[in-house]
């Protein structure tokens, strides 16, 4: 169990660089054994699901060393196949190992994988393209056995844009026979840094960043050097903490067109942002205003990853702001919470109205998922009084060193965790 306590009423300001991404991250880290090489991260967040990847590669035979920001992989050393119900439980980026692990070894045998519930999250659109491929797929109940003599390469169609089963897609045609045309595609920033590693460990990629991607043939090389980029749903974040607290903030080393689909919502409410190509300020007025209406969507529309942060940015803003998600039938989990602060919310079907309060009281809350936790933080910073979100490590899997990054931000936030790290200690070492 952790604790986030937050005394409400101080505004953000100051600059702040933004950490590695964790969505980029994870797929590239399975991607780090679709051939035997020797792979340098840098800029890696330091995060339980991160930890759990790493995990994750150790059990798979492969070596790794982790120093700060710097992630060693050498996956020469892969001997297995198969990973543990409970390390497959523990996110949902662990079923990137299915297409890296098919690719590698013409085999993957792993269970249903874990993550935020935010409604169904089926993988089907993985399994068909996987079957289109070549593979041959036994499901039974929770477990997945994924065996492919030879894989090939062929034209596939994705019905909706999935981020994940992209990504699945774009590491198992690394070990396809001939071309791989993907059309229908997720256009989301974490593909193209996916597809800028692919390329470099040796993949012929055009198209990453389009709805359609074509993978034409792929040498492996034996050692990569990649950064991960900074995180945008982090960006998102900091930005609408700032803009709920009237605040005043620069974020370095961030590329603001890839959260611009945020900025442009706060700025609709009142906040004034100036951008160049790497740094973002953005400054709030003391109370923000209602900007109407918004949809989730697939990039570049607005994220569902930000959906919670920016309606907690709103809970006081002048008028009312109807919120739609589109993505995850579940994701307005964090409602509950919210309305415990004093926030005025209702939720009708995919639709949330907010209509703005002139105050939130602090209380004692739990976080429902990742970022419904974070908005409940967010929240917390602007209500009067302290806030408690009690949390069972939902915010740390996505935000490295979230206290400390607020506290330089002027937050008064206290995080305190019992037993975190002896349940990470049962992580297999190496
Ligand atoms: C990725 O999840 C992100 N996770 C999520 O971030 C993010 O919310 C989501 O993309 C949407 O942007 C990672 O990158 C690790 P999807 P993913 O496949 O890949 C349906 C966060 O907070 N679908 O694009 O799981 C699915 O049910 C997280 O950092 C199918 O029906 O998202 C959902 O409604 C949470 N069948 C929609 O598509 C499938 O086979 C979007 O899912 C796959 C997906």
């Amino acid at each position: 169990m952790d604790f986030w306590q937050i005394r409400g009423g101080r505004r953000l300001s100051g600059s702040c660089e933004v950490q590695g991404s964790k969505n980029a991250a994870l797929p590239i880290l399975a991607a780090s054994i679709v051939c035997p090489c020797r792979v340098e991260l840098l800029h890696v967040p330091q995060l339980s699901d991160v930890d759990t990847a790493l995990a994750i590669l150790r059990a798979l035979g492969c070596q790794t060393k982790r120093e700060g920001e710097r992630v060693w992989i050498d996956s020469r050393t892969l001997t297995h196949s198969e990973i543990s119900h409970k390390l497959m439980a523990r996110m949902r980026s662990s079923v990137f190992f299915l297409g890296a692990l098919t690719a590698r070894c013409g085999e993957a045998l792993l269970s249903l994988p874990g993550g935020c519930q935010l409604g169904q999250r089926p993988i089907d659109l993985h399994l068909a393209a996987l079957r289109k491929l070549g593979c041959e797929i036994d499901e039974a109940g929770d477990n997945i056995h994924c065996r492919s003599r030879e894989l090939r390469g062929c034209e596939l169609t994705l019905t909706f844009p999935s981020v994940g089963a992209t990504e699945n897609i774009l590491l198992a045609a690394c070990a396809a026979r001939g071309e791989t045309v993907l059309h229908g595609a997720a256009r989301e920033p974490e593909i193209v840094a996916l597809c800028r590693f692919l390329r470099a460990l040796g993949a012929d990629i055009v198209g990453a960043g389009s709805d359609t991607i074509r993978l034409r043939r792929f040498q492996a090389r034996e050692y990569v050097r990649f950064a991960i980029p900074p995180d945008r749903i982090v960006s998102s974040t900091l930005c609408c903490a700032a803009a709920a607290t009237g605040g005043d903030i620069v974020l370095k080393a961030v590329d603001p067109t890839e959260f611009s689909a945020v900025t442009d919502f706060l700025k609709a409410a009142g906040c004034v942002i100036i951008q160049n190509k790497h740094a973002l300020r953005l400054r709030a007025p003391q109370q923000l205003r209602s900007a109407g209406a918004l949809y989730t969507s697939p990039y570049p529309g607005f994220p569902t990853d930000a959906q919670p942060l920016l309606m907690a940015a709103l809970l006081r803003a002048r008028g009312t702001t109807r919120i739609t998600e589109t993505i995850f039938e579940n994701r307005f989990r964090q409602v509950a919470a919210l309305r415990r602060l004093g926030a005025d919310i209702t939720v009708r079907g995919c639709t949330a109205e907010i209509r703005g309060v002139r105050r939130l009281y602090g209380t004692e809350v739990t976080a429902t998922d990742l970022r419904g936790g974070a908005s409940m933080v967010l929240a917390g910073l602007c209500a009067e009084g302290e806030t408690v979100v009690c949390d069972t490590g939902h915010i740390t899997r996505g935000y490295e060193s979230f206290d400390r990054v607020l506290q330089e931000l002027g937050a008064d936030v206290k995080w305190t965790a019992i037993g975190m790290r002896d349940s990470l200690s049962e992580l297999p070492k190496g």
